[in-house]
């Protein structure tokens, strides 16, 4: 069985709309692959609860008990490869992740942002695309490199910015869109 271990860190929506695509669609069954663990760092994150009623594992890795940023990479390296897993899926995972780790997890490491890459890598890219008046926006599915929001892109979602529009009514429909895209970039990539 290919394993999917999928990180987050908040709401959990893009895992969810992963995990339930995959029931959905057997991918069990159809692509051998299955969501193996959700894995989060902190210790709130309402997706845990979403994760459990999905009937999928959950653990919590609390980053704030580590020293520093290695320790912490290297506890999750441990925690992830107990599923020796084909995909690493970050979904809404905000932390900044250390080279080890990414080389450790390299051509298995995917993650979602919310802009349409290369602009706007980082935070607060609603606003940024409002205040930068951007007629579009929209998410990209990448590969994870060492550098933050880089790594080739494996698929991209647009969106128009509508007159109007806040961070949060922009970021609505941008998820949207992420909920459709990211699924489905994972399926191809277990499918490759
Ligand atoms: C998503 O919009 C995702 O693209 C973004 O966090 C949100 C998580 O939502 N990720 C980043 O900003 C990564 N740089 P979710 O927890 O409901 O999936």
């Amino acid at each position: 069985m290919k394993n999917i271990v999928i990180l987050i860190s908040g709401s959990g929506s893009n895992m969810a709309a992963i995990v339930e695509t995959a029931q959905r669609e057997r991918w069990s069954d159809t692509l051998g692959a299955t969501v193996a663990a959700v894995i989060s760092n902190k210790p709130v994150a309402a997706g845990l609860a979403v994760a459990n009623a999905l009937g999928v594992p959950t653990q919590v890795l609390d980053h704030t008990g580590f020293a520093n940023r290695e320790a912490f990479d290297a506890a999750l390296a441990q925690a992830i490869d107990v599923h020796t897993p084909a995909l690493v899926v970050l979904a809404g995972f905000l932390r900044i992740l250390t080279p080890a780790f990414v080389n450790h997890y390299a051509g298995r490491l995917v993650n979602i942002h919310p802009s349409l890459l290369p602009a706007f890598p980082g935070l607060n890219t609603h606003q940024r695309a409002i205040d930068g008046g951007c007629r579009f926006a929209g998410a990209t599915v990448h590969r994870v490199t060492a550098e933050l929001d880089h790594g080739p892109i494996l698929d991209q979602a647009v969106v128009p910015v509508l007159p109007g529009d806040t961070a949060a009514t922009l970021a609505a429909r941008v998820l949207a869109q992420e909920h459709r895209i990211y699924p489905q970039a994972v399926k191809t990539l277990l499918k490759a």
